[in-house]
């Protein structure tokens, strides 16, 4: 079926968000906003972030040495770090690293976000049924507000902030950010800055949370996934203690060629469960699918699960296991079926960013340490959710004890 016959389900996407790319149901308006952010969204793009990536990876793998270097202290949570690294990488590029305006850099987004994104999409999976909960929102008082929901706290600084932010580039001039998205953004579509910037707070917003808890949510399954097999762990650092070179340094582009990396964080990601939401579209045309013929507007769905937990695709589905990446008879086939990041004009923009925060956070984790999971809890934390998107509540996330290779 043509993708340009193909909607995203505006009942299904309602997170009361009408203006951000993620919820662009107009294929017009989408694909104009698509054009204008396209750069950004390119791998090339990523050539000339090098320097702020190694700064953000440089400042996580800074966690592990204290860590490392305390055996005694507590566990590190690597679920909080990793979502910290998605959070600065996001920030980096949204706002870039070099502006001086209220809520700059000293301000950590990811305070409240740690509390909030969970309760937003446990509140979506009622307000998509029931629009009119989501104006609860303006009938409560905000310390109720916010004491239900952590997130308005969030919510609420970033409406204030985007404004002043605007009005401080428009100010003090252009060159100093003009790298960076949000300030393209504006610049080149002026819908943004109606409606009291509402458009320009929401695309924020959705990239800031989108992008950092997937990051957080890709990087701790990795990491997760090779813990549950020791030897892993050890051909991995091995084949990175000895890569043709310097890992600190060496963007996506060059890790990819290191197989067994590649390997683990093809495999990590498959058996991620952030991705596996069911991503339904609605065709403008009748759909016939063997005998039977879908009037047009049924929402149909398709979910990666479908094909990363398929026994016959992926053979012992939930076990991690990096060498079927390697079996070069067989690999063409489990790229066809690997496909965490969606399918054609609404598939990820942050496919890049992704690779770059993934891979690069895994090289130099694994280069330099030997990590454990704080007590026997492997069990525990998958039986927590750990790699679900709404993991429960008392979920603490991945601790792990930090070692240095023998
Ligand atoms: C491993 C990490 C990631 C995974 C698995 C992932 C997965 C996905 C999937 C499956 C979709 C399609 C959703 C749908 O159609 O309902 C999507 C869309 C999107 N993602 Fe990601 N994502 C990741 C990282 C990121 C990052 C870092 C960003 C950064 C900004 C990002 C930005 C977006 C945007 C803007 C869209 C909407 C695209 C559109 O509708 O035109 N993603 N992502």
């Amino acid at each position: 079926m043509s993708d340009a016959k193909l909607d995203k389900d505006p009942w299904y996407y309602y997170f009361g968000f009408e203006n951000a790319i993620f919820v662009l149901f107009d294929k017009v308006k989408h694909k104009k906003r698509q054009t204008n952010l396209s750069n950004h969204f390119r791998g090339q793009y990523w050539n000339d972030m090098q320097p702020m990536v190694t700064t953000e990876i440089t400042s996580l793998i800074s966690k592990f040495e204290l860590s490392a270097m305390n055996p005694e202290s507590s566990a590190l949570n690597v679920s909080k770090a990793y979502r910290k690294l998605g959070n600065e990488l996001l920030r980096n590029f949204l706002l870039g690293n070099d502006y001086n305006g209220p809520n700059s850099s000293s301000r950590d987004f990811s305070k409240e976000a740690d509390t909030s994104y969970q309760p937003l999409f446990r509140a979506a999976a009622w307000t998509r049924h029931f629009h009119w909960m989501f104006y609860f929102q303006f009938i409560t008082p905000n310390w109720l507000f916010e004491l239900l929901m952590p997130m308005g706290v969030y919510k609420r600084e970033i409406e204030q902030m985007i404004p002043n932010i605007i009005k401080d580039y428009d100010d003090l001039g252009k060159s100093a950010h003009n790298k960076a998205f949000f300030y393209q953004m504006i610049d080149h579509d002026p819908e943004y800055r109606e409606k009291a910037a509402k458009p320009a707070i929401e695309e924020f917003m959705e990239m800031m949370w989108g992008g950092r808890e997937s990051i957080g949510h890709a990087l701790t399954s990795c990491t997760y996934q090779i813990l549950t097999r020791p030897e892993c762990q050890e051909r991995l650092h091995q084949e990175l203690k000895n890569a043709p070179f310097d890992l600190r340094t060496a963007p996506y582009a060059k890790l990819k060629t290191l197989p067994y990396l590649w390997a683990v964080c093809k495999e990590g990601i498959r058996m991620q469960f952030g991705c596996r939401f069911r991503i339904p579209r609605i065709c403008r045309e009748p759909v016939q699918y063997k005998d039977y013929t879908l009037p047009a507007g049924t929402a149909i769905s398709m979910s990666p699960s479908f094909f990363h937990d398929d026994e016959e695709i992926f053979l012992d589905p939930h076990t991690f296991k990096p060498e079927r990446w390697l079996d070069s008879e067989n690999v063409e086939t489990l790229e066809k079926f690997w496909n965490p990041f969606g399918n054609g004009s609404r598939s990820c923009g942050g496919r890049p960013m992704a690779y770059e925060a993934v891979f690069r956070g895994m090289a130099n984790i694994f280069e330099r340490y030997r990590l454990e999971v704080d007590g026997d809890r492997m069990k525990d934390l998958y039986d927590e959710g750990l790699l679900e998107v709404f993991p429960q509540a008392n979920s603490v996330g991945l601790r792990v004890k930090v070692g240095y290779w023998d």
